[in-house]
Formats: structure tokens, C-alpha cells, sequence
């Protein structure tokens, strides 16, 4: 086995960092990247993947060449250019942006949910805001909602870039919002779920507990 090539600045609680362990996980890729843990929140940012992606921002991944890819999307395109396999972001055709926009959606969910996330956890009580938090949370619900009513086969067709997506928003629902219940509204979405949750992508990058 060759040493890792690129280094991924990671956390193992991070959504977007889980996108892209999954990937590197169903396209065989495990071995060429190594992990640089790091721990950061927005008011308590880490120099190093400052000095790689100003935003602050995990996921980033450092290639051979010492540069620097942000953020997920676009790691996720170039690892899914990396392997000999099928794709797992379709390369042209309408297949392509419908599976684009729909790995946006799951990205708009899991915006949603990591700022409700520093909303509760890191923002002072005193200066927190309902009407926002109730905003970002009626994004959650009609993402939801539409992949209930239109999305399922397309998920359940292909374990790709939107599903991957999707599930990795799910899993974060389930670590910070497990009051949610979401499995009550969406059933169908519950039964994708309980399938690709078992994948070994899923199962080897579980958040902690
Ligand atoms: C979290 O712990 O919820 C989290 C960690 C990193 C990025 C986003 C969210």
C-alpha cells in the first residue's frame, strides 16, 4: 500500500466531512487520503485550515501539489474524478443537474441544521433569535417534504452524489435533532434511510456519540 497522497481536514462530527468519507469510501479511495483532525466553530477557528481555506471551514483537502480544495462540492467532484469506477456525479445530461440540484438540496438542509446547531450551542441565550431559528428549521421541513413527494425513486435508484447527500443530511438530523421525528412525516424517506444507513460508508462514518 502507498502512503496517502492528500490530506482531508476532518471532523468526525461534521456532515460535510462525512459527504466526503462516504465517498471515499464507496469508490475505494480510503488509502490515498490521510486525516488531519481538527477541532473549530465559527468563534474559535483553527490556523491551519485558515491558512488553506479562509472561510474556516471543514471540509478542505490538501493535495500533493500542497494546494488546497473547498468545500465539499467541489472535493467531492474532483475525488469523483480520482477512481476508474461509475461516477458517482453523472458527467453530463440532465442526469447531472438533476442529481446536482438535488445533492444542493440535501447541502441547503444540512446549512440549516449546523446554523440551528451554533444557534442553540454557541450563541449566548440572551441573543438568540425564534423567528430565525424557525425560519432555517421550515427550510428542514420542506426539503423533506419535497424528497417525500417527488425524490424517492430517484434515491433509491443509484447511491450517489444526491443520495449520499441526502443520507448524510438525515444522519445529521438524527445526531443534533433527534427530538425532530422525522420518520413520523416521511416514511417513505424513513424506509430509504433505514436501507442506506446499513451501507458500510454509512455505518464506518457514523457521527459520535
Ligand atoms: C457539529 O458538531 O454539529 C458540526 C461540526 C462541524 C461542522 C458542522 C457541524
Amino acid at each position: 500500500m502507498s502512503s496517502p497522497s492528500m490530506s482531508l481536514f476532518y471532523s468526525a462530527s461534521s456532515p460535510f466531512v462525512r459527504k466526503v468519507m462516504v465517498l471515499l469510501h464507496e469508490t475505494g479511495q480510503l488509502d490515498r487520503v490521510a486525516l488531519e483532525s481538527v477541532q473549530l466553530s465559527p468563534i474559535a477557528p483553527s490556523a491551519d485550515v485558515n491558512a488553506g481555506n479562509p472561510a474556516g471551514k471543514l471540509p478542505a483537502l490538501r493535495l500533493a501539489d500542497g494546494s488546497v480544495l473547498h468545500d465539499s462540492r467541489v472535493i467531492l467532484d474532483y475525488l469523483d474524478r480520482q477512481h476508474v469506477g461509475e461516477p458517482l456525479i453523472p458527467l453530463d445530461g440532465p442526469a447531472r443537474w438533476r442529481r446536482l440540484t438535488l445533492a444542493s438540496l440535501a447541502d441547503a438542509m444540512l446549512d440549516a441544521a449546523v446554523l440551528i446547531r451554533y444557534e442553540t450551542f454557541l450563541r449566548p441565550e440572551e441573543k438568540r433569535w425564534d423567528a430565525w431559528q424557525a425560519a432555517q428549521q421550515d427550510k428542514i421541513e420542506r426539503a423533506l417534504a419535497q424528497l417525500e413527494a417527488e425524490a424517492i425513486a430517484e434515491l433509491t435508484c443509484h447511491f450517489d452524489i444526491a443520495a449520499i447527500g441526502v443520507a448524510c443530511a438525515l444522519g445529521y438530523l438524527d445526531f443534533r435533532q433527534p427530538e425532530l421525528n422525522w420518520r413520523q412525516r416521511y416514511s417513505q424517506l424513513a424506509d430509504w434511510y433505514a436501507d442506506v444507513s446499513q451501507r458500510p460508508s454509512m455505518q464506518a462514518t457514523q457521527p459520535p456519540v
